[in-house]
């Protein structure tokens, strides 16, 4: 019989021994081998080149946005019900559908604007990305912790994003470029107003809410479709931080809400969201005054209360950080059946988003990773690509057919379940935007529904980073303050006086363009002004 040639060795290798990638097992891991102890070094020097090649590729691109973040496995658990109602009345997705039912999840938190390892205290939305591995393949719910969004169309979102992120030339974030850009979008006032407040800084993820933010359709075994929005609530409480308590915070941890989570659950103290929706019929509904496929809105919840269906438990930290937290993949794309699109222009825009940057960066078998892969059969005619490490093969299938459809074997299309939602589409092909945009109403809403100190801090906030910006900028963002609600925008108004009178934090007025005093620079805002 043949020796195994692992085992025939005098210095047989243990548990412990250290190999390389090619299982060789490494005898000198401190020196390189050199002529002489002085070197020069050699190229034949495989363990070396190995490592440092390995190291020197130990980077993916970070998120092009969401780079900071941390994740954890739990389940989530379905009612059944969707208020006193069969949730098979709305949906006939399997994973609402029985009482108790519970579904395996990964969930990732993230700040979106700032680097990988940048504080978590930074004033930011939150991500709230959820992967459910259901038993009719992966749901993902991208969402955030915010319910609305800065913009309702996707095309902008490059513009937004390069205006949020660092300037070019110096590499320093700065307010200015920030307030430029939402000065000239109006429908980002309400964003604005939350990411301001102290709702911009959640106190850790734990303890702060999640949305699907953008509209998307459930459909039920008829082929029925409603609008629907998810709303995550945490059963922990909502916490949030003003700027000082943020700024103390950040003094001593730049990592706070990732050890909090971790820290929750390795002891046990296992965080939990209740899942709930807000349901519209399928129509324009003319009779709001906004449109319900506009993420900029609130679904007024007198009108559209929450429904609960289901609640979700994180129980387990990631076992390796890059292996699960960065390398998985969301996307909006990713529905099950009884789950779908709506017309939403930012989920349609998204929905393309994802897989493409998810290609770039982990790869083109991104899908193949532990992490992504459905915990369920996957059986496609796809093959090849850079780290593709096996066939999705159905047992049994001949091996020769990889195409579909074929009278010699391989696979064959599944059967439709329930009738098929067909919306009738028709209309002019287009570049315009929503008709009922009401960009304020709703801020002065959520301004006057903020609690004293929430506004206090607010104003503060907007006052301390606005002052730093040019005339015309702050003149526009006191203008939607004042539609929004009048007490909003005197405030506003009257911090900025004030902040320019003492004049500690202020650039000098009209210092964008040198040859433009600030007479003329107040006075160009007033003639541009539209509101
Ligand atoms: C047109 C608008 C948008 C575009 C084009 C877009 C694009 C992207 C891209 C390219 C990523 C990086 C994905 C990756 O590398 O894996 C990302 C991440 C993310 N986006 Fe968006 N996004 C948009 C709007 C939104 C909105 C409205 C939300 C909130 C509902 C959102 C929530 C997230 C979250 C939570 C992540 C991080 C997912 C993770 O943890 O891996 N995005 N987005």
């Amino acid at each position: 019989m043949a020796e195994n040639p692992t085992t025939n060795n005098s210095n047989e290798e243990q548990e412990d021994t250290l190999t390389n990638r090619q299982g060789h097992p490494v005898t000198n891991n401190q020196n390189l081998r050199t002529v002489g102890s002085r070197g020069p070094a050699v190229l034949e020097n495989y363990d070396f080149l190995e490592k440092i090649s390995h190291f020197d590729r130990e980077r993916i691109p970070e998120r092009v946005v969401h780079a900071r973040g941390a994740g954890a496995h739990g389940y989530f658990e379905a009612y059944g019900t969707a208020g006193d109602e069969p949730v098979s009345n709305y949906t006939r997705a399997k994973l609402f559908q029985n009482k108790g039912k519970q579904t395996p999840v990964f969930v990732r938190f993230s700040s979106v604007i700032h680097g990988g390892h940048s504080p978590e205290t930074l004033r930011d939305p939150r991500g709230f990305a959820v992967k459910f591995y259901t038993e009719d393949g992966n749901w993902d719910l991208v969402g955030n912790n915010l319910k609305i969004f800065f913009i309702r169309d996707a095309i902008k979102f490059p513009d937004m994003i390069h205006a949020f992120k660092p300037d070019p030339i110096t590499n320093i974030q700065d307010g200015e470029r920030f307030f430029d850009f939402c000065a000239s979008s109006p429908e980002s006032f309400h964003m604005v107003t939350f990411v301001y407040s102290p709702w911009g800084i959640p106190a850790n993820y734990r303890m702060m809410q999640g949305s699907g933010v953008n509209t998307y359709k459930w459909v039920n075994q008829e082929g029925v479709a409603v609008l629907v929005k998810y709303h995550w609530e945490p059963k922990q409480g909502i916490k949030n931080l003003t700027q000082q308590q943020a700024s103390e915070i950040q003094g001593t941890s730049f990592n706070h809400a990732t050890q909090d989570l971790h820290d929750a659950i390795k002891d046990g103290d296992y965080p939990e969201w209740e899942l709930l929706v807000q349901i519209m019929s399928d129509n324009e509904h003319l009779e709001l005054d906004f449109d319900p496929l506009d993420d900029t809105k609130l679904w007024p919840e007198d009108l559209f209360p929450w429904i609960p269906v289901g609640k979700m438990v994180l129980n387990k930290n990631p076992e390796d950080y890059f292996t699960e937290v960065e390398q998985v993949a969301f996307g909006t794309g990713v529905l099950v059946d009884g789950l779908d699109f709506s017309d939403d222009k930012m989920l349609q825009g998204r929905t393309f988003s994802y897989s493409d940057t998810q290609r770039h960066r982990v790869g083109a078998n991104y899908l193949q990773l532990p992490i992504n892969s459905p915990k369920k059969r996957v059986a496609t005619n796809q093959s090849g690509g850079q780290m593709q490490y096996k066939l999705d093969r159905a047992p049994g299938q001949n091996p020769h057919i990889n195409y579909e459809p074929s009278i010699l074997g391989g696979l064959k299309e599944a059967e439709q379940d329930g009738i098929e939602h067909t919306p009738f589409i028709e209309g002019d092909l287009v570049r315009e935007s929503i008709d009922r945009q009401s960009n304020t109403k709703q801020a002065g809403d959520t301004y006057r529904n903020f609690e004293e100190w929430e506004r206090a801090d607010l104003i503060s906030n907007l006052v301390s980073d606005l002052s730093n910006c040019d005339p015309r900028i702050q003149i526009k963002m006191i203008a939607l303050a004042e539609e929004a609600d009048e007490e909003y925008g005197r405030r506003l108004r009257e911090g900025l006086a004030q902040a320019s009178t003492k004049g500690s934090s202020q650039k000098p007025l009209g210092n964008r363009d040198g040859d433009k005093a600030p007479e003329k620079a107040v006075k160009k805002a007033h003639d541009a002004d539209p509101y």
